[in-house]
């Protein structure tokens, strides 16, 4: 059923656009949509959502490439062939990002004829490439098992190294969120990088095209150690390095269930679903809901609401979305396939107010799946679980149509009709349910060197006062050249090259910043050589530095 409503969207120009006058409009009004092409939504006024992202088109197609190779739907080869054309045309469009060799994979979206939007948005988006490349190397790794390795190499492996390439360069640049509104540094897009220069390594080795494995695994390995730095001994993942907000945001669960791994088992580095920091978020996520929304009021603590993008939300009235309710849903039930599979569960310290909800009187500890207390925790997160598709289905008409939102008051459906991407969260999140387990992209067994929120409770910083950092930095110029600082934080202007420090010459060589930065934090940052609109960068890996608790502190650097 699902999927049949996906197809009939992906075919808006045929068969969706016979079905009612409203499309027949639409159809009229706008350019064609070209085969394997994703609307977000037929919706084409308040809000105009008749274009193609690249995000939501992955998202989509991951699904259905999931759903394909677990042999779950096979119907769908054709759409699958066709995403692949279309994408080979929407890279090489220039575009207002850039063009295929200077960035124009970062535009967020197309018109659905395949041209570029010229039009003002949030650009440029990282997370595209990203997820793009995600869903088009499951598809491959499946056709070599069915030694198809000839359409890998030819067809596939050219869409999937250009964005690798991309995001292999363009990782450590600010970027515009998933929704489209804070340009900083961000955990989903960080989260989903990861993954797919993981899983580009793999399939290049796989097909013998080395030559990319040992920058893409550098990098891969940068981009692990900045994901680290979005822990926050609050408890939660800050979505966003910058933005201004409190940083709780669906961002965060969605990128644990985009980046599920099962043979990663409950692995905090890759902040996997039944991690301790992973629950630890959902909780936090969760009850900033509870007093946004009317429709959740005098709804227990321990029971499922009605969740959406982030609490300070305010567009299109700022009201649950049906794909952030049910990522907590899947979130939890590809916790509770992790642990059945390892038959235990383990408690920490930062899991604890998550498994309270559940049992008031557990504590610390790892319980086996013979005891009372794992069969306890199991059946409540269940419970829990089934509430947030239950809070769906309430207010999901009896046609089964899914809108972006429902109402914060009443339930009833709002934004965008018909929205691709509700419909792709929901199978996902049924397949979860039923225990399919999606295939691994090699998150097991990872380590880090970089200041980790995994390994026994310690790391993670984020102290409550500020340290003055002292940045020192030896480097030459020429005249009209100045030194700047930009780096992961507010202080540092959250990567943004347009508004990074200026440092004091007074030293020359020796170029000089004092900054006020949060205590006990792992911070990256790197110094910027500006010439009006020349922008160099230093050369990778970031500089980091974990601040002290409390005094002052002198950074003494060189010029990379
Ligand atoms: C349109 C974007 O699609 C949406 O995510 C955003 O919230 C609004 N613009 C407001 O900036
Ligand atoms: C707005 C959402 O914030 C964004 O994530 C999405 O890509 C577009 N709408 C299109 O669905």
């Amino acid at each position: 059923m699902l999927i049949q409503t996906l197809c009939s969207l992906l075919a808006v120009n045929s068969a969706w656009a016979q079905s009612s006058t409203l499309a027949a409009y639409i159809a009229s009004q706008s350019p064609l949509a070209k085969a394997g092409i994703v609307i977000a939504s037929p919706s084409n006024v308040n809000p105009d959502y008749l274009y193609t992202w690249t995000r939501d088109s992955a998202v989509v197609f991951q699904t259905i490439i999931d759903q394909y190779t677990l042999g779950l739907d096979t119907t769908t080869r054709g759409e699958i062939d066709n995403y692949v054309a279309s994408q080979v045309i929407i890279q090489q469009v220039s575009n207002p990002s850039g063009t295929i060799t200077t960035g124009g994979l970062g535009e967020p979206k197309f018109n659905i004829d395949e041209t570029a939007f010229t039009g003002a948005w949030g650009r440029p988006q990282r997370d595209g490439p990203a997820l793009r490349s995600n869903a088009l190397i499951t598809w491959a790794n499946y056709l070599l098992k069915e030694n198809n390795a000839t359409y890998v190499t030819n067809t596939l492996w050219p869409i999937i190294q250009n964005d690798l390439n991309y995001v292999s360069q363009n990782w450590n640049q600010s970027t515009f969120d998933l929704w489209e509104e804070v340009d900083s540094s961000s955990f989903f897009t960080t989260a989903i990088q990861h993954r797919s220069l993981r899983q580009g390594v793999t399939l290049a080795n796989a097909i013998g095209k080395t030559s990319v494995v040992s920058s893409w695994t550098t990098q891969a390995e940068n981009v692990l150690c900045f994901l680290q730095s979005f822990w926050n001994t609050a408890g939660y993942i800050t979505a966003n390095t910058g933005g201004g907000r409190s940083g709780k945001d669906a961002n965060t669960v969605l990128a644990s269930i985009h980046t599920f791994d099962a043979a990663a088992g409950c692995d905090a580095l890759t902040f996997q679903p039944c991690s301790d920091v992973a629950l630890s978020n959902l909780l936090t996520y969760v009850n900033s809901f509870r007093s946004v929304y009317s429709l959740n009021s005098g709804i227990a603590n321990n029971q499922a609401v009605a969740t959406g993008r982030y609490p300070e939300d305010s567009y299109q009235g700022g009201n649950p979305w049906y794909l952030t309710t049910l990522a907590v849903a899947e979130q939890l039930y590809d916790s509770l396939i992790v642990w059945k599979a390892q038959g235990s569960l383990q408690v920490t310290s930062r899991s604890l107010p998550f498994f309270q909800l559940f049992d008031s009187s557990v504590t610390a500890g790892t319980y086996a799946s013979t005891t009372s207390t794992f069969t306890t925790l199991t059946t409540g997160v269940q419970n829990y679980a089934d509430g947030f598709v239950e809070v769906v289905a309430k207010h999901t008409p009896s046609d089964g149509q899914l809108s972006e939102q429902y109402s914060k008051t009443d339930g009833s459906q709002l934004s965008a009709v018909d929205l691709t991407w509700s419909y792709a969260a929901t199978l996902t999140a049924f397949d979860a349910r039923a225990g399919v387990v999606p295939a691994s992209w090699g998150a097991a067994g990872l380590t880090t060197t970089c200041n980790a929120p995994s390994g026994g409770g310690g790391g993670g910083g984020g102290g409550s006062g500020t340290v003055a950092v002292t940045f020192n930095v030896f480097a030459t110029t020429v005249f009209g050249q100045n030194i700047y600082i930009c780096g992961s934080v507010d202080a540092l202007q959250n990567w943004d090259p347009n508004t990074a420090l200026l440092l004091s010459s007074a030293g020359y060589p020796t170029w000089s910043i004092t900054v006020n930065l949060p205590a006990s934090t792992s911070i990256q940052y790197k110094y910027l050589n500006i010439e009006g609109s020349t922008i160099i960068w230093e050369s990778d890996p970031n500089m980091e530095i974990t601040t002290p608790a409390s005094g002052t502190w002198i950074e003494n650097d060189t010029w990379r």
